[in-house]
């Protein structure tokens, strides 16, 4: 099939990258030169685990563009994947959707176009990118294309997008045509059926045959995208708050999730303890999930707790710090990862900004390090008072106190024995429970973990 894609960030890439991976030709536009001119060039403008093999693999079959004509006037079928930041008031920004909804409607030519929205939109969007497209097509004065509007939300996980893509839980596709239903089936048949030859670098799990695809009306599937995420976070919200009840009552958080993630009614995942969620998308997911409930004069309860836990850690960190070395002014604090996870470069919402921000509002001097973000920290971080380093070892140079924000494994294994001698003070603040606390002893460093009587 001719697949268009409009928006070419973190989910728009991944997706195009996949179906053309997959067989169908792709054309992905985005409004961004910069970022097209470096796609064309074969090399992707964010950091995603063997995107750039993906990409070069799925080539013949992959155009990029800044021509939204040239996208979608074959279009069979067209992805939104345009950005859906928040507002001040928790709600959506929509002005991209908005503006993809009119390009499609101006562009569109084939006698049937199913639109796909991937973007993360508030229930009801569909309808109404379906009132937008019309308008557009109508100043055309032609009646030869028809079109329907489906919601095909998106579960990647930023550091494992491809994986997650290829191999996914399920396919969730929310419409009410019965054909634009089956039109998505077909397309992504090789993945639901896995036929597809797996690349040597993203092999298939063993044992893992299809992918279920889940249909609905348009608004469930928009309302599964908002429950998914808002679970998710409260989740992690929920063995914080144990976290903490742990460290007051000295128990060990990290046998506490064990215990519990055995019972199979709740599952191990999303039970490591730590600084919290971050990333562009549960702090404005939850956010719109409570914005929605309003306008229904719903208050989402679980939700809002599940926001006021998680950003309480960020502020935990800094007091923690503040008890332990009572004095910030002053201090040299190291900082160890930027990005609001491991193996991507996305600096959004990440905790690490607004600990950073904290300490040097208390007179601190903060260096960071992250093995993939620093480039994009220069420039997106441009502002903060953040000193970057080249290494995770210069993180530790003279270092009152360390943090370590992201879970980056090659943390774990640092010649503490090396570092230790370059501290000002020997101690480690580890924010994701990743440290081996023998190694950092023997080094001679205090080692705080969240989640434990260790204070
Ligand atoms: N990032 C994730 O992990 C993730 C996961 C699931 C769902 N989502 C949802 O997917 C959507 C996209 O998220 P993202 O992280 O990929 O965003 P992003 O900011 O990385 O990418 C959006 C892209 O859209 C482009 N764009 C904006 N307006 C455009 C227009 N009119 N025409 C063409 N291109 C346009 C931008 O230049 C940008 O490249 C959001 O709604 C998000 O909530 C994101």
């Amino acid at each position: 099939m001719n697949v268009a894609i409009i928006g070419t960030g973190y989910v728009g890439l991944t997706t195009g990258v996949a179906l053309a991976f997959l067989g169908h030709r792709v054309t992905c536009f985005d409004v961004d030169e910069a970022k097209v001119v470096s796609l064309k060039a074969g090399k992707s403008p964010i950091y995603e685990p063997h995107l750039d093999e993906l990409m070069e693999l799925a080539s013949p079959n992959l155009v990029f563009t800044t021509d939204a004509r040239a996208a979608l006037e074959n279009a069979d079928v067209v992805f939104i994947a345009v950005g859906t930041p928040s507002l001040p008031d928790g709600n959506p920004n929509l002005s991209y959707l908005k503006s993809a909804a009119h390009l499609i409607g101006t562009h569109i030519s084939n006698p049937f176009v199913v639109i796909v929205n991937k973007s993360t939109v508030p229930i009801g969007s569909g309808n109404w990118v379906e009132s937008l497209v019309r308008d557009a097509y109508r100043v055309r004065g032609s009646d030869r294309t028809r079109f329907s509007v489906a919601s095909n939300p998106e579960f990647l996980r930023e550091g494992s997008a491809l994986s997650d893509m290829l191999y996914a839980d399920r396919v969730v596709v929310g419409s009410d045509e019965p054909e634009a239903l089956e039109v998505l089936r077909r397309l992504y048949q090789p993945l639901l059926e896995q036929t597809f030859e797996s690349p040597h670098f993203l092999r298939r799990p063993e044992g893992f045959r299809a992918v279920p695809f889940l249909t609905s009306d348009l608004q469930s599937a928009e309302l599964i995208k908002y429950a998914a995420n808002a679970f998710l976070a409260l989740k992690i919200s929920f063995i914080n708050e144990i976290a903490e009840l742990s460290e007051k009552v000295g128990a060990d958080i990290q046998h506490v999730a064990r215990g519990i993630g055995l019972d199979s009614r709740i599952g191990n995942r999303f039970l490591q303890a730590g600084i919290g969620w971050g990333g562009s998308c549960f702090g404005k997911d939850t956010a719109a999930l409570i914005a929605t409930g309003k306008e229904y004069g719903l208050n989402m309860q679980i939700t809002e707790a599940a926001r006021s836990v998680n950003f309480r850690q960020r502020i935990r960190m800094v007091e923690i710090l503040l008890s332990e070395l009572k004095i910030l002014k002053g201090r040299k604090i190291g900082i160890l990862g930027l990005a609001f996870k491991p193996f991507t470069d996305d600096l959004r919402d990440a905790p690490a900004h607004e600990i950073a921000t904290k300490l040097i509002d208390r007179g601190a001097k903060v260096v960071g390090f992250d093995p993939v973000a620093n480039g994009r920290a220069r420039i997106e971080w441009k502002s903060l008072e953040l000193e970057l380093v080249d290494s995770a070892e210069s993180v530790f140079d003279e270092a009152d106190a360390v943090i370590l924000v992201t879970e980056w494994p090659e943390f774990r294994t640092l010649d503490f024995e090396a570092l230790a001698p370059k501290m000002k003070q020997k101690l480690v603040l580890d924010g994701r429970g990743l440290m081996d606390g023998k190694a950092l002893s023997a080094a001679g460093i205090r080692l705080l973990t969240l989640g434990r009587s260790n204070r």
